[in-house]
């Protein structure tokens, strides 16, 4: 059986997953939750999409078996206490960015899992950093599951599928795909032996430049502990996040040496 935890507002993206599990697995759970735990109280909770009757129907037209959509109330009854903290790799990069954010998925998905016992789990790599914390804990804590990662869903012209894309005015989604395309140019480059500080900071400037509010962070990392990246033959990750008009948006690609 398959786990496919998501927060709805399905697109593209979260079917990939979907059908993957059905390809894996003969039943598959899909679950949608807004999860307040990993919102900072400055964050989009109360603004993130919901849209339960077209999830509900693209998730039946898919052949997935069972949703599960519990209530907040639900998942944390009066009286919870508990959190799941993944140190070091959960800390940096976006959890440096959203404080807390990795505690709440970490909790979450360690109560998805045990609420369904599945035998693998799917996440998408569109949220690396979550993917691999994800695959940090369920290790940790010898969770009897097997993470399955699936590459990241893009529109045509490159910008990774996330239901944050709703946040975006015309303008700003026609200079969102800019994202991928210079993180995918720093990757290829740094593939090639550039040197990787001077190749990130012009990602970033470019970025900037093409009307992006402000750059989170544009970094290389191992693939595998996303400690800071050095050239080698190592498998890496250009992994970024910016800020687009109301929308913070994430992306990162593979550094093929
Ligand atoms: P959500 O953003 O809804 O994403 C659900 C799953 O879909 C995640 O595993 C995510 O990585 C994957 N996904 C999103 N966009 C994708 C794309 N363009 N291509 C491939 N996969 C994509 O991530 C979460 O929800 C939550 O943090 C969750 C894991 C459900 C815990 O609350």
């Amino acid at each position: 059986m398959a786990l496919v935890p998501t927060m709805g507002a399905l697109h593209q993206g979260h079917m990939k997953l979907m059908e993957n599990a059905k390809k894996l697995a003969d039943r598959v759970i899909a679950t949608i939750f807004v999860n307040p735990k990993q919102f900072g109280p400055k964050e989009d909770l109360a603004a993130y999409p919901r849209r339960e009757s077209e999830d509900f129907e693209m998730l039946n037209a898919s052949g997935v078996h069972l949703l599960f959509a519990p209530s907040a109330e639900e998942m944390y009854p009066e009286g919870y206490a508990t959190s799941v903290h993944v140190g070091g790799i959960s800390t940096i990069l976006d959890g440096a960015h959203r404080t807390g954010h990795f505690d709440g998925v970490a909790t979450v998905v360690t109560k998805l899992m045990l609420q369904s016992l599945p035998d693998i789990a799917l996440f998408g790599e569109k949220d690396y950093q979550q993917l691999v914390t994800i695959r940090r804990f369920v290790a940790d804590l010898n969770i009897p599951v097997d993470v399955i990662g699936v590459p990241t869903v893009r529109e045509r012209d490159g910008l990774a599928m996330s239901s944050r894309n709703t946040y975006l005015t015309e303008e700003e989604r026609r200079a969102a795909p800019t994202l991928f395309a210079e993180i995918t140019k720093a990757a290829r480059e740094i593939a090639g032996g550039s040197e990787i500080v001077p190749t990130l900071q012009a990602a970033k400037e470019a970025i900037l430049n093409s009307g992006f509010k402000s750059v989170d962070y544009v970094e290389a990392r191992y693939a595998d502990t996303l400690n800071s990246y050095e050239n080698s033959n190592k498998p890496g990750r250009v992994l970024a996040a910016a800020h687009l008009g109301k929308a913070r948006l994430i992306d990162n690609v593979p550094i093929q040496p």
